[in-house]
């Protein structure tokens, strides 16, 4: 029975849609728009707050209004913090452009169509707009996941929102003392440290710096810090790599440290920031505002703690306004090529994993001097000779023949790797690379 009433057979969207029709469209009539499907976040009240991230086109969000709607009850969600979540109706979104002062209105549609809670939730968007806000929605689902403060790394600035941390800390091979003195730090602050900030009333917020030459783990050591963080139930926010992309039309901005100083604040628990390559980001045009970060200028710290933890491979970009000024780096951590045998064998037994033979250490020596991923390729070389040729094992001379040829290849392109041993004496002197 249809009663006669033909919106008794719509869907609620069909009904949003009429009302679209009779009363945002009118108003609206110059700008060509498309009608889109949205994601719960964009109506996930409390995320606002702290949106600062800049869009494409340099816009900015300006804030939300409700309209008057009769076709959507408005209705909130809550949690059980009393914190107000989701809510429901008709918004305006508001954007603008700071150079070009252009303006830019959205119409958000969020409805109840089910007594189960189910929402649906539409936008109304300038087509020249389309970019902008699939970024902003990107990015309140970004939002959304630090304050769900799932298994996930938050990330700032790339393709995909997220990422669960896989590697071990246990795998991470270093000189002992510098391995334990990282942690030691890292975690000190969280479980000791915040205390000790808030009594000298200084901001709870650490940074540390993790230099070397390309290949010797900071990247690694990242990932297993995000995942023994992560372990520990505190947030880890993910600055994406520096390097402009289609997917990441920011760069290294400093907009993106920015907001993630502003996801760790909001998000309420003890915050891991990884900002990779600080130095791209020093660039002349955004260092002051970088530096002002660093010096604890940034009023949205989280009451919980954050910690940065950056890296570099060019430390010598980074200049000693920044390396020297006490309080801007509270830590330097240099991340060396192998130094010792015992290290060298560990790194070789742990990629070549179950072909692991006695007689590879022979090849042990000739690895001092060399980054992990040299030993790493070494070990992957070799055991791809083994599958291609269907081998049962892998004999020493196979193995050297890898070394060997790799080592010949990063000799031949005169790779920076090589240069960068040379130039800065960084090896321990005993099995250095040869350069020519
Ligand atoms: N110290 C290390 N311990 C164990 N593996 C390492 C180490 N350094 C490098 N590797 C291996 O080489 C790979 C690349 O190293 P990466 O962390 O990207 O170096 P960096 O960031 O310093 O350039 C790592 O994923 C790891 O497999
Ligand atoms: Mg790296």
């Amino acid at each position: 029975m249809f009663c006669g009433d033909p919106t008794a057979q719509s869907l609620k969207i069909d009904v949003m849609r009429q009302w679209v029709d009779s009363e945002w469209l009118p108003k609206h009539q110059d700008t060509d728009s498309i009608l889109l499907w949205a994601a719960d976040a964009v109506v996930k009240d409390d995320i606002f707050e702290r949106y600062s991230l800049a869009l494409p086109g340099g816009f900015r969000f300006d804030g939300w209004d409700r309209l008057d709607c009769a076709v959507i009850t408005p209705l909130y969600k809550h949690d059980w913090a009393q914190k107000l979540t989701h809510r429901m109706g008709a918004f305006v979104y508001r954007f603008s452009a700071l150079e070009t002062g252009e303006k830019v209105e959205i119409l958000v549609m969020a409805s109840h169509y089910s007594d189960a809670g189910h929402m649906v939730i539409m936008a109304v968007v300038p087509r020249t707009f389309f970019q902008a806000w699939t970024v902003f929605e990107g990015e309140c689902n970004r939002l959304a996941y630090a304050l769900e403060h799932g298994p996930q790394v938050v990330i700032i600035g790339g393709h995909a929102n997220s990422f669960v941390p896989t590697v071990n800390w246990e795998d991470v091979v270093l000189p002992e003392k510098l391995k334990s003195d990282i942690l030691d730090d890292v975690s000190a602050f969280f479980t000791k440290g915040i205390d000790v900030y808030k009594r000298l009333k200084l901001k709870p917020f650490r940074k540390l710096l993790l230099a070397g030459v390309p290949g010797t783990g900071k990247t690694m050591i990242c990932s297993a810090l995000a995942k023994w963080a992560i372990e520990q139930g505190y947030v880890v926010i993910y600055v994406s790599s520096a390097h402009k992309g289609a997917n990441d039309p920011y760069g290294s901005t400093f907009n993106k440290i920015e907001h993630a100083l502003s996801v760790a604040a909001y998000s309420q628990y003890p915050s891991l920031i990884l900002l990779e390559e600080l130095d791209a980001y020093l660039h002349a045009e955004e260092k002051a505002l970088v530096l002002n970060v660093l010096d604890g200028n940034e009023s949205s710290i989280n009451g919980k703690g954050t910690l940065l933890v950056s890296t570099t491979n060019y430390p010598e970009a980074i200049d000693e306004r920044i390396l020297k000024r006490p309080g801007r780096l509270d830590r330097i951590f240099i991340i060396p090529e192998t130094r010792v045998q015992e290290d060298a064998e560990k790194m070789l037994r742990q990629y070549l994993g179950e072909v692991w033979r006695d007689e590879h250490k022979a090849l042990v020596p000739k690895l001092v001097g060399y980054p992990g991923a040299f030993i790493r390729e070494v070990a992957v070389y070799a055991l791809t000779q083994v599958a291609y040729d269907n081998l049962t094992e892998l004999s020493y001379k196979l193995l050297e023949r890898s070394f060997t040829n790799l080592k010949d290849q990063i000799d031949a392109r005169d790779d920076f790797l090589t240069q960068r041993v040379a130039a800065n004496g960084s090896s321990n002197g005993k099995h250095e690379p040869e350069v020519i």
